[in-house]
């Protein structure tokens, strides 16, 4: 936990810097949200949903990704205006019914953030750059940055009919999912994870050699504007992504320690019409979404995380003698909390000595023994454990004393 909150604090802090706010939304969405967007061919909506059927036989799905659901979100409650852009990020739990192994967990946790209302190539390269800063202030600096783009509309089909007949030159050689999906949804057989079909895939027709003048010239704006912020990366036509609502810029950060075939720690790219799907406006989105895990593992591999769960470490631990001082304690503990120090009280009856240990064992800073004498004086004694030096104050001077060293 203390390397998960390390890396959504650094998230939370730079994503605010550079105008994204947070968003909220539900782990259970109607399944055809998901059906829909992602599309009916991909491995998310073929095999990796958990869904349930309402009393009323209506489907719900536990989400498996944030994006379809901020866009979903943002048209239900009107929030796209003529013009405007924004910028909203999300930490949360996602679900996939994969086989779980190294890196991949049927509940997974994402950070993802998605840029609403722009077709500038230059707020991809941002989103890219916010990511590098983030990545290198967490401490992970291995990584390979890959670029496609996947066309759009008009280029696509033409590129998906000349992908068909070549795969189709080889069918039997590919497994049963990419017989299928030769037929359904041949771009998804580039998406394939079987080892047998990787070396088929490797000859199959790249997608740039078939981009239309206008997702040709997106593409090399990005990679200008990439440049300019002088992030590097490869460019890699096979990239389709395994979700159908991409047009034009996909993108994936790749380690292959993770494993051979998923080895992507982020991924994301344009996702244009996404809204008209769900009946709304064609408005435009790009984003991404980072698997925390995959982050927390590589950086535990490079021993950037804290490895062990360290305990917060009190200020002052306060020991008592009795019941009348215990209580006594409570009050003050109370008080030095709301002045914003940490004050550690045991509850159980100990011994003195015990009380020590204890204060010991949790490495406080400070101990403040209180008996009858320090309730009737008023005067308390605060020994640091550094150097066993001892100090008399008042009550109302803990805290400062305690703030002030
Ligand atoms: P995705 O590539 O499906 O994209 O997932 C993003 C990241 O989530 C992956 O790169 C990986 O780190 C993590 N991830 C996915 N599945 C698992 C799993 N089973 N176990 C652990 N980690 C996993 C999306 O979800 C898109 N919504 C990204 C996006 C946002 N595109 C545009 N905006």
């Amino acid at each position: 936990m203390e390397s998960w909150q390390r890396i959504e604090t650094i998230a939370r802090r730079l994503f605010r810097l550079y105008g994204y706010g947070e968003v909220r939304t539900p782990i259970l969405e109607n399944t055809e949200l998901f059906s829909r967007t992602i599309g009916t061919e991909t491995d998310i909506v073929q095999k990796e949903m958990y869904s349930i059927a309402d009393s009323k036989g209506k489907n719900f799905s536990l989400r498996p990704e944030g994006t379809a659901p901020v866009v979903r979100a943002y048209l239900q409650h009107g929030l796209f205006h003529d013009g405007q852009i924004d910028k909203l990020y999300y930490i949360g739990p996602m679900f996939r019914r994969e086989r779980p192994q190294k890196g991949r967990y049927r509940q997974f946790h994402q950070i993802g953030a998605e840029v609403l209302g722009s077709d500038h190539p230059a707020i991809e390269a941002e989103v890219i750059d916010m990511l590098s800063l983030f990545l290198q202030e967490v401490g992970f600096t291995s990584g390979e940055l890959l670029i496609n783009s996947v066309g759009d509309s008009q280029c696509r089909p033409s590129y998906i009919k000349q992908l068909k007949k070549e795969i189709d030159n080889h069918l039997s050689e590919f497994c049963s999912d990419c017989r299928r999906r030769s037929n359904v949804n041949p771009l998804r057989v580039l998406d394939c994870k079987s080892p047998s079909c990787q070396p088929l895939i490797e000859q199959l027709p790249s997608i740039l050699d078939y981009l239309c003048h206008e997702c040709r010239q997106h593409f090399d704006e990005f990679r200008h504007y990439l440049d300019l912020y002088e992030i590097s990366y490869r460019v890699e036509p096979r990239l389709v992504r395994g979700l159908d609502y991409y047009i034009r810029t996909t993108f994936e950060m790749v380690d292959e320690r993770i494993g051979p075939t998923q080895n992507a720690i982020l991924g994301g790219g344009r996702y244009d019409g996404l809204s008209e799907l769900l009946g709304g406006p064609n408005e435009k989105g790009f984003g991404f979404a980072l698997g925390i895990e995959r982050l927390a593992l590589l950086l535990s591999d490079e021993k950037k995380v804290i490895q062990d769960y360290q305990r917060p470490q009190p200020d002052i631990f306060l020991a008592h003698l009795d019941k009348p001082s215990f209580e006594e304690c409570l009050k003050i503990v109370q008080q030095l909390r709301s002045q914003q120090i940490s004050a550690y009280l045991d509850f159980e009856p100990r011994s003195l000595k015990a009380q020590m240990r204890l204060a010991n064992r949790l490495k406080t800073r400070y101990v403040c023994v209180v008996g009858l004498n320090e309730i009737d004086s008023g005067t308390f004694s605060i020994k640091r454990m550094s150097d066993g030096s001892e100090i008399s104050v008042k009550l109302e001077a803990i805290a400062e004393h305690v703030k002030e060293k």
